[in-house]
């Protein structure tokens, strides 16, 4: 079997795309057809560095923002020092891409290590408004050594107000009138609540730039800021992003890994029918880059109505999982179920702090005696191997992203090719990869249900709604 692969840059990260290619009787594509999409490429390609160049992408180029990268530094230098916990409040994009990086850079157990033992404050990311989450941390924090850092965008998203709210008061309660020392809000740099509020109570800020949407905002002060908290060189991620830039806008598919990714998904897509996206890397650290992946996929690419307002129900379907975890889960569905998947997975080659080596015993018993020697990071590189080619054989296509070793350099590289494969995929489907319509009507009845004044119709809908939906249901039942 022929080696195909495109690497970032020397000792980046290589995108393999061996198990893609093949027979076209068995399902797999050859060079011809991706060459066949050079012309949509092309028109692509200049329409999104002509976006870039109208700061209508914002995202592309973040670690060319000076002001932004000190203001944030500035900010953790002067903070980190007396905080023993940051608590973050955000939701969705203001909240999943520093997760993803904190567990991939930081130690697995970074908040149970002693303070000498770490670089920064223990974090605590609250993407949800469970409340047996927010009130069991809440007890167990001592508020005088606490920031509690809100994020978002807009300003008024519902789930993030609530949590401002309620750590705003348990600040408040404990420590009087200078509770404000203890809130850092990231926000808009002009418009939204929070702005105003900030204004109001003197809070510290940071802004998001106006150009940049939740999902790709990871490399603003919302991943910037609570990442430098906790040590992660952020220059080093953004030198990632910069590394990855160099090839995420050359023209040459070949050469582009985010263009490569993106036409090999939308190929199988369109011609095969593939429309789950399973992403599975082979690491724990890299577990959460999936999380962050599945909503920049599902909110970017699920449209209703392409570009030309043509109803067009577009969106593959991301799933996540983790190798070797879902081996014993996912895997027979992906092997003997219906053929409707293309996998991504995530490998690494040299694992940090030393690899485990597993000790022989047992030398009679060859079921056992066969691993002694072996180390840990072999199997789960082994596993992964056997998988992708198990699964080739069953003629199920896959890519592989492969770290030489996960560090904040190479994950900045990864975040970078994903976020502009996810782009470049909106413009293939012709849908617009940065609004979420979608989103608003749930939250537009929830504002009525909650008594938001301006929402009295959409209460109106629901309770409209609910009551014919419960007599159709006792209708239909009785008869
Ligand atoms: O990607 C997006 O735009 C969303 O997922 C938002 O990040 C999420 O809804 C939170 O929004 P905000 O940052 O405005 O609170």
């Amino acid at each position: 079997m022929k080696k195909h692969t495109a690497t970032n840059e020397q000792s980046g990260i290589t995108l393999d795309f061996t198990h893609v290619m093949g027979k076209p009787e068995d399902g797999f594509l050859t060079t011809r057809d991706i060459n066949a999409m050079e012309e949509t490429i092309q028109k692509i390609h200049n329409v999104l560095l002509e976006k870039k160049a109208n700061n209508t992408l914002g995202f592309y180029d973040l670690y060319t923002r000076n002001t932004m990268i000190d203001e944030v530094e500035t900010m953790a230098k002067k903070l980190a020092p007396t905080c023993e916990n940051l608590v973050v409040l955000g939701i969705g994009g203001s909240a999943l891409g520093t997760i993803a990086v904190h567990r991939a850079l930081n130690p697995w157990h970074y908040n149970l290590l002693p303070e000498n033992s770490r670089k920064g404050p223990r974090l605590f990311i609250m993407d949800n408004i469970d409340p047996e989450t927010l009130g069991s941390l809440l007890e167990f924090l001592n508020p005088e050594k606490t920031i509690i850092n809100v994020i978002s965008k807009s300003g008024s998203t519902a789930e993030t107000m609530s949590q401002f709210l309620i750590a705003r008061k348990w600040l408040m309660d404990n420590l009087g009138q200078t509770f404000n020392r203890h809130i850092v809000i990231t926000t808009d740099p002009e418009s939204g609540f929070l702005r105003k509020i900030a204004q109001m109570e003197n809070f510290a800020t940071l802004p998001i730039p106006a150009d940049i949407g939740g999902r790709f905002s990871v490399f603003t002060p919302v991943g910037l800021f609570p990442l430098a908290m906790t040590g992660i060189d952020i220059r080093k991620l953004l030198a990632g992003c910069k590394a990855a830039a160099q090839t995420c806008t050359l023209p040459e598919v070949w050469k582009n890994p985010a263009y490569l990714s993106g036409i090999i998904h939308y190929i199988f897509e369109k011609k095969q029918g593939l429309k789950l996206w399973v992403m599975m890397p082979y690491s724990d650290s890299l577990k959460e880059i999936s999380d962050w992946y599945t909503q920049l996929s599902a909110e970017s690419l699920g449209k209703r109505f392409d570009i030309h307002g043509k109803e067009v129900f577009c969106g593959p379907t991301p799933i996540k999982a983790l190798g070797a975890t879902d081996q014993h889960s996912q895997l027979q569905l992906y092997m003997e179920g219906p053929r409707d998947k293309i996998f991504t997975f995530i490998e690494v080659e040299t694992f940090r702090n030393n690899d485990i080596t597993i000790p022989k015993a047992y030398e009679d018993i060859e079921g056992v005696e066969y691993l002694g020697g072996h180390t840990l990071g072999e199997l789960l590189n082994t596993e992964l191997r056997a998988t992708r080619l198990a699964l080739r054989t069953n003629k199920r296509p896959s890519i592989t992203f492969r770290f030489p070793e996960i560090n904040a350099w190479t994950i900045g590289q990864l975040i970078y090719i994903l976020e502009v494969q996810v782009v470049f995929l909106g413009h293939l489907y012709q849908i617009n990869p940065l609004d979420q319509p979608g989103v608003e009507l749930g939250k537009q009845l929830t504002y009525g249900l909650m008594g938001r004044s301006g929402f009295e119709k959409s209460l109106k809908d629901v309770k409209q709604a609910e009551s014919s939906a419960l007599k159709q249901y006792v209708k239909t039942t009785l008869q």
